[in-house]
């Protein structure tokens, strides 16, 4: 087994900001208390016709040109959302076939914010697994959020602090050393409640009444989840550094989820972490929940925050209620220059073979089903 490396990324972000001084038009609030509770200034919202998986599928893409790696190479896409275009299918199919990545396993993960480390960890021991006989095993993580369809816009306590976005990676197992180090997650379900939607599954289904009292939207107890959060981001971070042989002071970046500002402070605080070691994003996009790690993951990437053979933590906390952190050391080369004429070209082209497959099989699927006498 050889660990798996962080090869490529990308994020897609909706071209929609919705200010502070947006919402407080919109419900009771302002935009000096959303700064000073919360750090975030303004948000994305996706726009009509953008869907959890269209933004998935369009930071997979930037992610797979950042790798030099094409669809039919993977082997494995994991979609980490509480936001999924739909109970069925996964979004990661919808994903897989936007892709045309022929080859590729797909599924969801559900584990609220920590869900892109869950996914992370799963991918990096699916690949480092199946690495082997000259094969690199490549995987494309997503975290991918249309928080705005499930927040309640009547509700100050949760629509200001929620946006929209994905971000991904491309993991390959390549024989060097270095990668995904370690992994901790954790979970407890007898915190479900803090944060969930009430209606619209198995329990509770869609019903008049249940859409009447709004029963489909977000409902949170904000200061417990921040109570809970200030102890579980220090502690999975100093647990996925033991695992590994570090401590704190080996630590060149945190890459946390982006919930709260203060909560930020007081996870930077816990390790003894100066807050040009903690990367925060938060002001621009609000908490994205499984994207936000992806996102700024990325972020850090393209403004120069990270170095080969940096320790990067990622670690995050969420609804479930879950927890967890994965300890990187960043192998591979950082980009020089931005991608050429000729490699967005060719990515195009891998984007219209994608489409016409994915017509091509419906069509097969339809004469197929004609020819079958039953
Ligand atoms: O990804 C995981 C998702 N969740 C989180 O990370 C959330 C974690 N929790 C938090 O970030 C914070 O608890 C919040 C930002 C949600 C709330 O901040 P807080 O400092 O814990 O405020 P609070 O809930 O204690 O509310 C303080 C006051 C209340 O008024 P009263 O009862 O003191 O009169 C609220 O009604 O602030 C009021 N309030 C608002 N006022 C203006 C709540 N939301 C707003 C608002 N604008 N948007």
């Amino acid at each position: 087994m050889s660990p798996a490396h962080v090869v490529g990324w990308g994020k897609y972000v909706p071209e929609r900001v919705l200010s502070n001084d947006d919402l407080s038009e919109m419900v009771d609030t302002s935009d000096e208390w959303i700064r000073t509770r919360t750090g975030i200034a303004e948000r994305r919202v996706a726009e009509d016709g953008e869907s959890t998986a269209s933004m998935a599928t369009r930071a997979a893409w930037r992610a797979l040109r950042a790798a030099g790696v094409t669809p039919a190479q993977v082997d494995l896409i994991i979609v980490a959302t509480a936001t999924p275009d739909h109970a069925i299918p996964a979004t990661a199919c919808i994903v897989q076939d936007a892709l045309g990545a022929s080859n590729a396993a797909a599924f969801d993960l559900s584990a609220g914010c920590t869900g892109f480390v869950y996914a992370l960890g799963v991918a990096a021991d699916m690949v480092a697994a199946r690495d082997g006989a000259g094969k690199k095993a490549t995987a494309v993580v997503i975290g991918a959020e249309t928080l705005s369809r499930f927040v309640d816009w009547t509700d100050r306590s949760t629509c200001v602090l929620f946006g929209d976005g994905a971000g991904a990676v491309v993991l390959q197992a390549n024989g060097s050393p270095g990668g995904v180090l370690s992994t901790f997650l954790g979970a407890d379900g007898s915190g479900g409640d803090l944060l969930y939607v009430p209606a619209g599954g198995s329990e509770e289904p869609a019903s008049h009444r249940t859409v009447s009292q709004r029963l489909h939207y977000v409902r949170m107890r904000g200061r417990e989840v921040f109570r809970f959060a200030v102890r579980a981001m220090p502690d999975a971070a100093q647990q996925v550094l033991e695992q590994a042989g570090l401590t704190p002071d080996d630590v060149d970046l945190l890459v946390p989820h982006q919930a709260n500002q203060r909560i930020l402070e007081a996870a930077g605080r816990a390790l003894n972490l100066p807050p040009e070691k903690m990367y925060s994003n938060l002001e621009r996009y609000g908490n994205t929940s499984a994207a936000s790690i992806p996102i700024a993951l990325c972020e850090a990437v393209e403004e120069g925050r990270i170095s080969r053979d940096d320790v990067v933590v990622c670690v995050g906390f969420g609804a479930g209620l879950t927890w967890g952190a994965t300890a990187l050391r960043w192998s591979v080369p950082l980009p020089t220059a931005p991608p050429t004429a000729w490699g967005k070209a060719r990515y195009r082209v891998w984007r219209g073979y994608a489409s016409v497959r994915s017509l091509i099989r419906r069509l097969v699927r339809w004469l197929l089903s004609r020819s079958v006498k039953e």
